[in-house]
């Protein structure tokens, strides 16, 4: 099952959080989390994202996963803040084409 956030300044899409919800296995994933240029530093970022969290565990889920670009570093401090730690359970596979 997909989760699909959205912020809305006026009927225009400014902010969004798309993840997947696996209720068997318990966890999520989000895949997609971003704002507008324009509309970041405002706090829509976290509105969003404690949204996800809530229904997360609203839902009974007991993990939620990222994957962050290691070049991403407001994003890194970003899931600091939020209790991430960095995982190794998953391999980063990818190929140029
Ligand atoms: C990540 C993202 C969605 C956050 O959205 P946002 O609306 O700007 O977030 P917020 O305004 O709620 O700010 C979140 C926190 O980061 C801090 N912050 C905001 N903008 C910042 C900036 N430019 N530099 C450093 N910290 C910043 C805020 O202070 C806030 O922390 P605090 O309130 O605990 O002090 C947005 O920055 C974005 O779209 N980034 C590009 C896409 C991206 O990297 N997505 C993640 C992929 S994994």
């Amino acid at each position: 099952m997909n989760l699909i956030l959205v912020a809305e300044d006026d009927k225009k899409i400014v902010g969004l959080l798309i993840a997947e919800i696996c209720d068997k296995k318990k966890y999520s994933f989000f895949v997609n989390f971003v704002v507008l240029p324009d509309y970041r530093s405002k706090g829509i970022g976290t509105k969003l994202y404690d949204l996800y969290e809530y229904d997360c565990k609203k839902n009974k889920l007991k993990t939620i996963t990222a994957l962050v670009q290691t070049s991403n570093k407001f994003m890194q401090q970003f899931c600091a803040k939020k209790g991430y730690n960095k995982g190794n359970e998953l391999f980063f596979f990818e190929k140029d084409i």
